[in-house]
């Protein structure tokens, strides 16, 4: 699809083709691409100017005009509620979104609904787990619920921890510990230990891969009930306390999450095409990638509780070990003097079809108006969305109030730029996936570039950046234009602070950029239609943390 780009063919031809290519992307992803995700960091020393001129650069106008106050009360406001995709809170911030981008002045702004598979809890059978005596009596069960953050404790509406799309069912078995649940775990279990997973019930700490595929994985291995659960080893970092004395998890917080092993196919029901009215689906049994046993998430409170008298082999190694207090032995089952106990799960969820909204805004290019920059991000959360997806929600909402304010000075964009605000992320990709869907065609003729922009902020570090190789060199050189917000880098840019915290490995002297993977919305646009993407945010210190 490269060659169908005017742009791109042209770049592929020659250098200086190649710089005016670079050229235009920059003047028409200046204010989204890195500007807009770090606003919060350098808005404090563009504050100064206010005005434009007509001989300004629009790259300062931008920077001028966008506020970190205003992301500020952006963020409260978006995470005031939770905004469940499926939910009228959900749509009710879609339709504020949308009356607010008209508000600021874009072009056009359509609310665009699909309906999907979403999936969740039974508001009148809660899921739990117990161990069960001899006699089948629960003489344990974890929590219904979440222990609320201070402040929180009377907003009504938030959806206890659970793993979206679970197979309903009350299995009960022995208790096997299968680490995080990775190919190589089982393969230990089975193949050099001789432990049958078959019948079992298996509980694997979150980490290291994603959710659905420890699902499948246990699935392969005979699993009858899968028991997810975050460690303190890799849910906790080391000098601060658990929310709300730290930043660390609490022993009651569970990692809300869906269970799918969808490979990019949007809706379970509609694989490969937008779930319309007028679409076929399939029925609901037969959706891609449900799981065919329950799952269920639980804090590391719960998990102690259950680990806690784990018989059977010891573990295989150390790192299998976390930071529970217990043995981290592998089952099956109980030691001898609670042998006969076993666990149950009590996983009632339903999936049903509901409607999801995607805002969708315009804002008309001057030059090549039949070419697009898109920059979305999702609304919809599991409750309120702090960090993901309302940081970069807030961010997008600034860079969309910039556009309007510059464009009503008499300003346009060189490219046709639309702005997303994605529903259903959590529960698969599902809206940016649908509006891909529905868009194919014209997005693969149209489209220059996708910019993600989730979680912007989740720590004060420094820049992380993933993106598709044709985006460093404009990563590189917009970020040489920007202050650096850290301390000990005052008058120096963000180029050098990054450069300086997390310098490449296989490139001397730049900063890392990462590749581009998979698990947000720009998978549909990077993976399917092979539009360049790329994503940013400023982080935490992983090496220290
Ligand atoms: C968020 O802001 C909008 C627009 O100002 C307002 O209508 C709405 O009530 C606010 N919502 C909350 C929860 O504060
Ligand atoms: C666990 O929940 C079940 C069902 O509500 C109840 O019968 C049982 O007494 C509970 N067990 C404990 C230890 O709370
Ligand atoms: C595991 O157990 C199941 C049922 O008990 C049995 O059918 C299967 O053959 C066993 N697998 C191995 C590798 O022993
Ligand atoms: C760890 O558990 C053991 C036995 O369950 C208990 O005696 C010990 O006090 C616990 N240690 C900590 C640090 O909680
Ligand atoms: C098992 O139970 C016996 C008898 O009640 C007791 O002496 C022994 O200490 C127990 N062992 C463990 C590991 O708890
Ligand atoms: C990040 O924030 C913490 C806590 O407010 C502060 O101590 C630290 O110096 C900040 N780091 C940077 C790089 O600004
Ligand atoms: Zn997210």
């Amino acid at each position: 699809m490269w060659t169908s780009l005017g742009t791109m063919t042209e770049s592929a031809s020659s250098r200086a083709a190649s710089g005016r290519f670079w050229a235009v992307v920059l003047g028409v992803a200046t204010g989204l691409f890195l500007f807009g995700f770090l606003i919060g960091w350098f808005a404090k020393s563009a504050e100064k100017k206010t005005s434009v001129s007509p001989h300004e650069d629009i790259k300062a106008a931008f920077m001028a005009e966008m506020k970190a106050e205003n992301i500020k009360q952006f963020l409260r406001n978006f995470t005031r509620l939770p905004h469940l995709a499926g939910t009228k809170e959900n749509l009710h911030l879609a339709q504020q979104v949308q009356a607010e981008w008209k508000e600021f002045g874009l072009d056009s702004v359509e609310l665009v609904h699909y309906d999907v598979l979403l999936s969740y809890p039974d508001d009148t059978k809660p899921n739990y787990i117990s161990i069960i005596d001899e006699h089948g009596n629960e003489i344990f069960n974890t929590s219904l619920s979440e222990p609320p953050p201070p402040g929180y404790e009377t907003i009504r509406d938030v959806v206890p921890p659970y793993s979206a799309f679970s197979a309903q069912g009350v299995p009960e078995g022995e208790l096997v510990y299968v680490n995080y649940g990775r190919t190589e775990d089982f393969s230990k279990l089975e193949r050099e230990m001789g432990i049958n997973c078959t019948g079992k019930i298996v509980i694997a700490r979150y980490g290291k891969i994603f959710r659905g595929n420890k699902v499948k994985n246990a699935e392969l291995a005979g699993a009858k009930g899968l028991i997810l659960y975050s460690d303190p080893a890799d849910y906790c970092a080391p000098g601060t306390e658990p929310y709300p004395n730290g930043w660390n998890l609490p022993g009651g917080g569970a990692q809300r999450g869906n269970v799918l092993n969808l490979n990019g196919a949007g809706d379970p029901l509609t694989p490969g095409y937008p779930a319309k009215e007028y679409t076929y689906r399939l029925d609901k049994a037969s959706g891609v990638g449900l799981p065919k046993i329950p799952v269920h998430p639980i804090g590391y409170h719960d998990a102690e509780s259950l680990l806690r008298n784990m018989g059977g082999y010891a573990p295989p190694h150390n790192s299998w070990k976390g930071n529970l207090n217990v043995s981290y032995n592998v089952g099956p089952g109980f030691a001898t003097n609670y042998s006969t106990r076993k666990v149950k799960m009590h996983i009632h969820s339903n999936n049903e079809v509901r409607r999801i909204y995607n805002v969708i805004g315009t804002i008309r290019g001057s030059v090549e108006p039949d070419r697009y920059v898109i920059l979305g991000g999702h609304r919809d959360s599991w409750v309120f969305g702090g960090i993901d997806p309302q940081s970069g929600a807030a961010v997008v909402h600034e860079i969309v109030r910039s556009f309007g304010k510059l464009k009503r000075k008499g300003w346009r964009p060189r490219r046709t730029v639309k702005f997303a605000s994605w529903d259903a992320e959590e529960f698969g990709l599902l809206g940016s996936t649908e509006w891909a869907e529905e868009n194919a065609k014209v997005l693969q003729a149209r489209g220059v570039a996708y910019i993600n922009a989730d979680s912007s902020i989740e720590g004060n570090y420094t820049l992380r950046v993933d993106c598709t190789p044709l985006l460093y060199r404009l990563v590189y050189s917009l970020t040489k234009e920007i202050p650096s917000p850290d301390e000990g880098f005052e008058g120096k840019s963000l180029y050098e602070s990054w450069y300086k915290k997390n310098p490449s490995r296989e490139y001397k002297e730049v900063p890392r950029i990462n590749k581009l993977g998979s698990g947000n919305d720009f998978e549909v646009f990077f993976q399917r239609l092979g539009i360049a993407s790329g994503r940013a945010r400023y982080s935490k210190n992983w090496l220290d943390a």
